[in-house]
């Protein structure tokens, strides 16, 4: 029997990914006009820590946190930039590796910017990238039943839907069914450890 190695120490590294038209890159001060503006959507506030009220002071708060997840090894916050290298959204890999190698993907667009597929190429530059990486075994996502643009967005990026997970979470203080949307990640997939003997 080995030991679990241990965590690599320091924080995780933010690469910068590239899509035909969006790259995926780390959050900047300049990118604080996006947070500003999710700010105003009803439930980005909700299930994110942005923050409620239109500030430049909150929203670099928020910029500066996301040092903090890839110091404290929480996962890889990034800003979603467009041509112009304009932020326009957010996405995240979460590691939750406590118990199963899993990684959970959290996403947002500005309310402007919608409808124009940055959520959908986001996810799927973001899960191009996280199915290679070595510690994970699965990826995943949570969508509520009446969030279509969210599982429109995970069914093109190749999430197939799993089922329905009944009261998995509150969101405003409610109890929410939710969608568990995954894939395999290319390691698990290969190491066939998901199929019953
Ligand atoms: C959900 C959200 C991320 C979608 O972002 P987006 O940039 O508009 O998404 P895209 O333009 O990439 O659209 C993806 C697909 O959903 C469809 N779509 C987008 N918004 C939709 C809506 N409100 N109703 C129905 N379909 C919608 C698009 O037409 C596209 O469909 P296609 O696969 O047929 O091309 C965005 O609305 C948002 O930030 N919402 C608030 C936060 C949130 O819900 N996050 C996800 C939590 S699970």
């Amino acid at each position: 029997m080995t030991a679990d190695a241990p965590p690599t120490p320091g924080p995780l590294r933010l690469p910068e990914l590239v899509g035909a038209r969006v790259r995926l890159r780390g959050w900047r001060s300049t990118d604080a006009h996006a947070v500003r503006e999710a700010s105003y959507d009803p439930l980005i506030p909700v299930i994110t820590s942005v923050p409620t009220v239109d500030s430049e002071e909150e929203a670099l708060a928020f910029v500066e946190r996301q040092q903090d997840r890839l110091r404290d090894q929480v996962g890889y916050p990034f800003a979603v930039a467009d041509a112009d290298d304009r932020a326009v959204g957010f996405i995240i890999l979460q590691l939750r590796t406590a118990v199963g190698a899993r990684g959970s993907i959290g996403y947002w667009t500005c309310p402007s910017q919608r409808r124009r597929g940055y959520a959908a190429e986001a996810l799927q530059v973001l899960t191009a990238w996280a199915r290679d990486l070595p510690d994970l075994d699965r990826l995943e996502l949570y969508v509520e039943p009446w969030n279509e643009g969210s599982w429109r967005a995970a069914e093109s990026a190749g999430y197939e839907r799993e089922g329905l997970l009944r009261a998995w979470e509150r969101v405003g203080g409610e109890p929410r069914d939710m969608y568990m949307y995954a894939q395999l990640t290319a390691g698990s997939s290969a190491r066939g450890e998901h199929r019953p003997s």
